[in-house]
C-alpha cells in the first residue's frame, strides 16, 4: 500500500502535536506546541494545566498540521492517536479530538501506543531499517529495552524498576539548581564538567538481568549535595552532572551490551526524550561497533514527543487492519503489546 497519508495526534504529557506522515516514513508536517516554559514555573509538568493547555491549543496544532502538508482533511486516509500510556486527562483531549475528526471526516480511526510510537520515530528517514531489532526506549516516563520481533509486534525485555532514566536526569537537575526539564541541562552543563569526579554507584537488579533502576542513583546524588552542604565543601555542578550522566549512561549501556552479547540481534535503535543526549548516543553507538551491530537513532526532534512518530507507527497499524471504534478510550497505563 503506497501513497498512504496519515494524520496523527500525540497529547499524552506536555506537547501538544499534530503531524501528517506518508507510508510511515515520510514526514510531509510534523508541529510541536510545547508547554515547557508554563510548567517551568512548577518545576514539573502539572497534569491538570497540560490538558487545559491542550484543549486550547488542539484545533490550530491540527490545522497547521494540514496547512504545512497542503493536505485538506478529506484527503488523509486515516487519524492516528496516542491513546496511552500517559497523563489521562491529557490523552483524553487527543482522543476525544481524533474521534471528533474521524467521525465528521468519515476516515479510519487508530489507536497508537506512545512507545511504539517513540521506537517508530527511527523509521523516519531510514527506510533500509526494519525489524527485527532491539530498541532501547528512554523518556521521562519510560525505560524499556524492547525486541521489536515485528511493526506490531514487541516484546519487553527489561523495565526500569523505580524511576525513569529522564525523570532521574530531571530529579538530578532539579537538585543542582538547573531547573525543568533536566536533561538537556545536564547534557549541556556536563561538557564543563568532569565524569570521574564523583563516583556514584551504578545499580543492577538481582533477579532480572535486562530491568533498570535508577533511584539508589538518584538517591547517592541527593546525599552528596546534603554531605557536600553539611560540610560547607563547594558543589560543583558541572562535575555533579558530568559524574551522575556518567553513571547513568553507563547502566543504560551495560543492559545493552548484554542483550545484544546474549540475542545475538544484528540492529539497534535508540528511542525516547532522553535519545537526545548526546553522551548516550556516543555511548551506545560505541557498544554497538564492538558487537558489528548497525545503530540507529531519530533526529533529536523526533527523540522527544511529538506526532511524527505516531503516524510512523499508526503506518503500520493501518495496512496491517487495525481500526478503532468511537469507543477508544484514553488508556494511561497501557502495557506495550496490550491491544484493545
Ligand atoms: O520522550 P519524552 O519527550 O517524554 C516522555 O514520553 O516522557 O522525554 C522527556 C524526557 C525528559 O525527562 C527530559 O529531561 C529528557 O527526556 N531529555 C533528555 C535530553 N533531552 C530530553 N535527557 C538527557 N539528555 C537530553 N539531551
Ligand atoms: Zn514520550
Amino acid at each position: 500500500m503506497a501513497g498512504v497519508k496519515i494524520l496523527a495526534i500525540e497529547s499524552s504529557c506536555d506537547e501538544t502535536a499534530a503531524a501528517v506522515v506518508e507510508d510511515g516514513r515520510k514526514v510531509l508536517s510534523n508541529i510541536i506546541s510545547s508547554q515547557i516554559d508554563i510548567h517551568t514555573l512548577y518545576g514539573g509538568v502539572v497534569p491538570e494545566i497540560a490538558s487545559r493547555k491542550h484543549t486550547e491549543r488542539i484545533c490550530n496544532v491540527v490545522s497547521e498540521a494540514l496547512n504545512a502538508a497542503s493536505i485538506s482533511l478529506e484527503d488523509v486516509d486515516a487519524v492516528a492517536v496516542t491513546y496511552g500510556p500517559g497523563l489521562v486527562g491529557a490523552l483524553l483531549v487527543g482522543v476525544s479530538y481524533a474521534k471528533g475528526l474521524a467521525y465528521a471526516a468519515s476516515k479510519p480511526l487508530i489507536g497508537v501506543h506512545h512507545i511504539e510510537g517513540h521506537i517508530c520515530a527511527n523509521l523516519i528517514d531510514h527506510p533500509e531499517l526494519e525489524p527485527p531489532f532491539l530498541s532501547l526506549v528512554v523518556s521521562g516516563g519510560h525505560t524499556t529495552l524492547v525486541r521489536v520481533e515485528d511493526y506490531n509486534k514487541m516484546e519487553v525485555l527489561g523495565i526500569t524498576r523505580d524511576d525513569a532514566a529522564g525523570e532521574a536526569f530531571d530529579k538530578v537537575a532539579r537538585a543542582i539548581g538547573l531547573g525543568y526539564p533536566g536533561g538537556p541541562k545536564i547534557d549541556k552543563i556536563s561538557d564543563e564538567g568532569d565524569p570521574d569526579a564523583v563516583a556514584f554507584p551504578r545499580a543492577k537488579v538481582g533477579d532480572s538481568v535486562y530491568d533498570f533502576s535508577f533511584s539508589g542513583l538518584k538517591s547517592a546524588v541527593l546525599n552528596y549535595l546534603n554531605q557536600c552542604r553539611m560540610s560547607n565543601v563547594e558543589i560543583n555542578t558541572a562535575d555533579v552532572a558530568a559524574s551522575f550522566q556518567k553513571a547513568a549512561v553507563d547502566i543504560l549501556c551495560e543492559r545493552v551490551d548484554l542483550a545484544l552479547d546474549e540475542l545475538g540481534d544484528k540492529t539497534f535503535a535508540l528511542a525516547g526524550g532522553v535519545a537526545a543526549n548526546k553522551h548516550l548516543r556516543a555511548g551506545l553507538e560505541e557498544v554497538c561497533k564492538k558487537h558489528g551491530v548497525k545503530f540507529y537513532c531519530p533526529l533529536p526532534v523526533y527523540c522527544t514527543d511529538n506526532a511524527a512518530m505516531i503516524g510512523a507507527a499508526a503506518y503500520y497499524e493501518y495496512i496491517s487492519g487495525v481500526r478503532h471504534g468511537l469507543d477508544l478510550n484514553a488508556m494511561p497505563s497501557l502495557r506495550l503489546g496490550e491491544r484493545i
